[in-house]
């Protein structure tokens, strides 16, 4: 059979439409700090973000996200993905963890594992990722470092849902961040975190409301000049 995916695994001839979601609840995964599932925490606190958050999902047990998790009252849970035949069944895992909680988007949030088949068609266009830079730009690790490196003056963030391709699915939502010649990794660093805080409830709450279509890779919503 001819393979007729390109290179972000998705299959160009598949438009889907999205209506707005009844399942508002979403699961996070972190590996670290947890500073945007922190972001997302405080917009549903707040009201801005109409959602809840069902269970907080790490594969490191000393992840900082899993205390504001249960800071917040949120159901934290880690799952080594070591200790594993193989990585499919770590998806396995998560997906049904997620999946047992009636959760309906996935968010990584600084979540440092690739998924595999299984997660990503256990959640159809439902998995949504957070980079801190412009891509296709500057995939990958220390992706402020490659910025800083490479000389540009403008980077940003990139909201995108998750295919098997790193950092490669289309593109939700992407805001700019200027990049001064004073700046370090840290200072660049903290420029961006700013838009990414702000940047991930709005993208979520843009899935969550529906109304969108995906067009081969291209995310449209109505009003948007290229639906047409
Ligand atoms: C963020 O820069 C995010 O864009 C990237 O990993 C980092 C996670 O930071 N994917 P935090 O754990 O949310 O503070």
């Amino acid at each position: 059979m001819p393979d007729d995916r390109n290179d972000a695994g998705l299959d160009f001839a598949v438009v889907a439409k999205s209506n707005p979601a009844s399942n508002r609840r979403l699961g996070v995964m972190v590996s670290g700090r947890g500073s945007n599932l922190q972001a997302l925490i405080d917009a549903v606190a707040d009201g801005r973000l109409d959602a809840s958050i069902a269970v907080v999902i790490s594969n490191r047990a000393e992840a900082e996200g899993l205390e504001r998790a249960r800071r917040a009252g949120i159901e934290a849970l880690y799952i080594n993905h070591r200790g594993w035949p193989s990585r499919d069944h770590y998806d396995r895992a998560l997906a049904e963890e997620l999946r047992k909680r009636g959760v309906r988007l996935v968010c990584l949030a600084g979540f440092m594992r690739l998924l595999g088949p299984t997660m990503i068609d256990a959640f159809p266009q439902g998995i949504v990722n957070i980079h801190p830079a412009l891509l296709p730009s500057f995939p990958g690790l220390d992706a402020q470092r490659q910025a800083l490196d490479y000389g540009v003056k403008v980077t940003g963030v990139t909201v995108h849902l998750v295919t098997t391709a790193l950092d490669a699915g289309p593109i939700i939502l992407q805001r700019s961040v200027p990049v001064l010649e004073t700046d370090t990794v840290e200072t660049l660093s903290a420029r961006i975190l700013v838009e990414e805080h702000r940047a991930y409830p709005e993208a979520v709450k843009l899935l969550l409301d529906g109304q969108w279509t995906l067009a081969g890779r291209r995310f449209l919503r109505p009003g948007s000049p290229a639906e047409g």
